[in-house]
């Protein structure tokens, strides 16, 4: 997919450049990002607003993956951002990302982290709960400036992959809920906050959802929040963000739409509810993160030790591992992968693919079939742009790879690999536990 493909040399080749080049360059574990492939997503995503006529916003969601490189492309692409720490704002601001299309969320946003976004001027709070509805009023208030605040709602309805359901009340640390009234209340209290200047609401319903129904229903159901605001608090919504959640193909499993297919049902039925209402038809705002993305990044690794345990299993020990992709470990997360070097033959055995770090559960993928590894081989594992960097450790104090962008036969290094000096960057020896010298 993407710019990837297989060379003469029977090397995979992703943007024009050799893996196996890319390894010797800049070694290994590496994360490859096919910079081709991101700008596509977000055009997809553009360009299917653009065909439904609606005013729109497409917020990056740059937990996802968030570097100053990437801040950039998403600013070139027209994209907003959305952040939800001082980590991803310092991010974003540094890298000169355009102030007004920063939306900053959390559940707990700190004082410090108000402060920060105020002093940038961002274009819009997504505000979580009665405290922070309070404290941004209040801290507004001591700037004499007025903000843009949406009201993050849960709506009750949740989705994962196949399955969307409605909740009633959701059991949630996300957002004002929509089952209890507390949805209502919030919105009848921003209302009479003087700081405030209410857009609309946001709705996230999951992560990696493959069906439309999900989105559709949180549609119905913002709208019935709407109108009912609207009819009793006499306030009408110019904005409704309906959160990220669009999924992606890591393997055969994986049935995701198109963007445009996401993108064109919430259109149709974001008209359709409103219209039919006879209220306003709201901007419409989204915020893919995985989507953007995940199937644009791969991660290059160097085979070291194997194993054969006769009659149960064979391993394969990559230079990398949870440290780099926790997702297999923490969620049972599936990925393809093949070895790079090898790409045109054929599976000859099925392995695990185990990492280095001193814990059991440290594997990256299960039955994987390839040709036999040796060590020296290079294994590339796809599907790896997000949720990777963006949640690596240090653990056993392994350093974190670099991170490339390729495109055209030339790559970047966005992202150095962290040095031996930045682990201990930090570390600090008091005095008294200094090595005495005699
Ligand atoms: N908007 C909000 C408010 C969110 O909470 C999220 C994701 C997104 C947008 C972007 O969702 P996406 O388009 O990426 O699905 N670490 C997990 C994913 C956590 C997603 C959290 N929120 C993983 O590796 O699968």
């Amino acid at each position: 997919h993407g710019t990837s493909k297989i060379n003469g040399q029977g090397h995979l080749e992703i943007g024009g450049c050799d893996t196996s080049k890319l390894a010797e360059t800049f070694g290994t574990p590496l994360y490859i990002m096919d910079e081709a492939l991101i700008r596509q997503r977000a055009r997809e995503y553009m360009e299917a607003f653009r065909a439904s006529g609606l005013t729109f916003q497409v917020a990056y969601a740059s937990k996802a993956f968030c570097v100053q490189a990437m801040c950039r492309i998403a600013d070139e692409e027209g994209l907003s951002l959305d952040v939800v720490s001082d980590g991803e704002l310092h991010t974003a601001l540094t890298a000169g990302f355009p102030t007004e299309r920063i939306h900053f969320h959390g559940n707990n946003k700190t004082p410090e982290e108000i402060e920060m976004a105020l002093d940038a001027q961002i274009g819009c709070f997504v505000v979580d709960n009665f405290v922070e509805l309070k404290l941004l009023n209040a801290m507004a208030g001591e700037r004499s400036s007025k903000v843009n605040v949406l009201l993050r709602i849960t709506p009750g309805v949740e989705a994962h992959t196949h399955e969307f359901i409605s909740t009633g009340q959701t059991d949630s640390k996300f957002g004002f809920d929509l089952g209890n009234g507390a949805a209502y209340t919030a919105m009848e209290e921003a209302k009479a906050l003087e700081n405030l200047n209410i857009l609309g609401v946001h709705s996230h319903i999951g992560s990696q959802i493959f069906e439309v129904d999900g989105f559709k229903m949180a549609v119905d159901k913002v709208a019935g929040f709407a109108i009912d605001v609207r009819d009793r608090l006499g306030l009408t919504f110019e904005v409704i963000n309906l959160g990220g959640g669009f999924g992606i193909r890591y393997t055969a499993e994986d049935t995701p739409l198109q963007m445009s297919q996401y993108v064109g049902a919430i259109a149709d039925s974001v008209k359709q509810t409103f219209e039919s209402a006879g209220y306003p038809v709201p901007e419409i705002w989204i915020e893919p993160g995985r989507s953007m993305v995940g199937d644009a990044g791969t991660t290059l690794y160097t085979v070291g030790t194997y194993k054969e345990i006769p009659g149960v299993n064979k391993y394969i020990a990559v230079d990398g591992g949870m440290t780099d992709n926790i997702r297999p470990a923490l969620y049972g997360s599936k990925y393809e992968a093949i070895l790079a070097n090898r790409a045109n033959e054929a599976a000859t055995e099925k392995v695990t693919v185990a990492g280095k770090a001193c814990e059991s559960g440290d594997k990256i993928l299960w039955d994987l079939e390839i040709p036999k590894a040796e060590t020296g081989d290079l294994l590339a594992v796809s599907c790896t742009g997000a949720y990777n960097y963006a949640m690596a450790s240090n653990y056993n104090r392994i350093r974190r790879p670099a991170v490339v962008f390729v495109a055209d036969g030339q790559a970047d290094v966005v992202v150095k690999r962290e040095s031996h000096q930045d682990i201990v960057v930090n570390d600090v020896i008091p005095a008294r536990l200094a090595k005495k010298v005699e």
